[in-house]
């Protein structure tokens, strides 16, 4: 049944999960701090359904009908009456939260986080909905990867998690549940195993070309680790392994130290134009 769905955030993440959203015939406002900011979300979500229109794998008018189908708002007002909202916001607890305490939503409304690591239980705690409040952990980039993680917090309602579990099902999506556990099942084994490709090259072990040619041809990798660390953002998997490290007090989990240098300089790779590679021209140059 189509539902209206809000998202807040309308970053990679944000913009990803109106587009997925809209696409499979839901009403979605999609909120920034901005109005700009989220009209700059919806302009990139129309490239992307334009690039499928020419390559022949979509319909134009189908592409039109999504794109229809997503309101971009400045502020949060437009959720007031929506049935399904996500937040996508930046990693950052206290952000979240705060972004939580000015929400208006409908008594029956269901709220998840798409956060990738940090508490769902406290998060939770932190609305006026804790039964009605779960994670739900998308996978970047959203239009392409097939898995959605469900993870219930402590308070979250069986009824919730099936609501969540037939609105993936809406997008054709696979869903997998999580312990409410740091960095649940994926970014649990996945980020380390970036962090460690950093450390490698921290170390000396190999250059960024190596390391990276390494891992697509010794293990099948879709991507070098360090080619999707800068497509996830430097920012985010550091922000994710001081959660993990926190939560967890295991040293095993400390950012490498490289990472803290990269997003010291603002080198949070792609989305700022330079991590372990240059986006400044047409393709990719390693740095290292
Ligand atoms: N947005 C939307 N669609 C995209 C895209 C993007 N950013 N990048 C690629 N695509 C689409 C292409 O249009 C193409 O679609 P088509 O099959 O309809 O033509 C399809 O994906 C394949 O793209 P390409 O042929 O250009 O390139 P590849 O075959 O190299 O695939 C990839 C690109 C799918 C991104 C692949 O490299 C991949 O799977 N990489 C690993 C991604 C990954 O691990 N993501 C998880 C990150 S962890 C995370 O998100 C969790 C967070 O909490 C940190």
């Amino acid at each position: 049944m189509a539902m209206k769905v809000g998202v807040i955030g309308s970053g990679m993440m944000g913009a990803g999960i109106a587009q997925v959203s809209a696409a499979a015939g839901h009403q979605v406002v999609l909120t920034d701090v901005a109005l700009d900011r989220a009209e700059k979300g919806k302009a990139g979500i129309e490239k992307l359904l334009a690039r499928q229109v020419a390559k022949g794998t979509l319909e134009e008018a189908a592409a039109a009908a999504t794109l229809a189908r997503i309101s971009p708002a400045g502020d949060t007002a437009g959720l007031a009456d929506a049935d399904f909202v996500i937040e996508a916001a930046t990693e950052n607890e206290g952000l979240k939260q705060k972004i939580f305490a000015g929400l208006t939503l409908a008594p029956h409304a269901l709220l998840a986080t798409n956060t990738s690591s940090i508490s769902i239980t406290m998060l939770g705690a932190s609305t006026d909905r804790p039964d009605r409040f779960l994670g739900l952990h998308f996978f970047n980039p959203v239009p392409v990867m097939q898995l959605v993680e469900i993870i219930p917090g402590l308070a979250t309602s069986d009824a919730t998690r099936a609501a969540a579990r037939d609105y993936i099902g809406t997008l054709g999506k696979t869903a997998i549940v999580s312990e409410d556990s740091p960095s649940f099942i994926v970014n649990r084994v996945l980020c380390p195993m970036l962090n460690e490709a950093i450390f490698a090259l921290g170390e000396g072990v190999g250059s960024v070309v190596d390391i990276d040619t390494g891992l697509r041809l010794g293990a099948n990798h879709p991507m070098g680790p360090l080619t999707l660390a800068d497509f996830v953002g430097l920012d985010t998997l550091h922000a994710i392994m001081l959660v993990m490290q926190k939560a967890t007090g295991d040293p095993k989990y400390r950012p490498a130290p490289l990472l803290s240098k990269y997003v010291e300089a603002g080198w949070f790779g792609r989305k700022s134009g330079r991590g372990f590679y240059d986006y400044s021209g047409e393709a990719p140059v390693p740095t290292r």
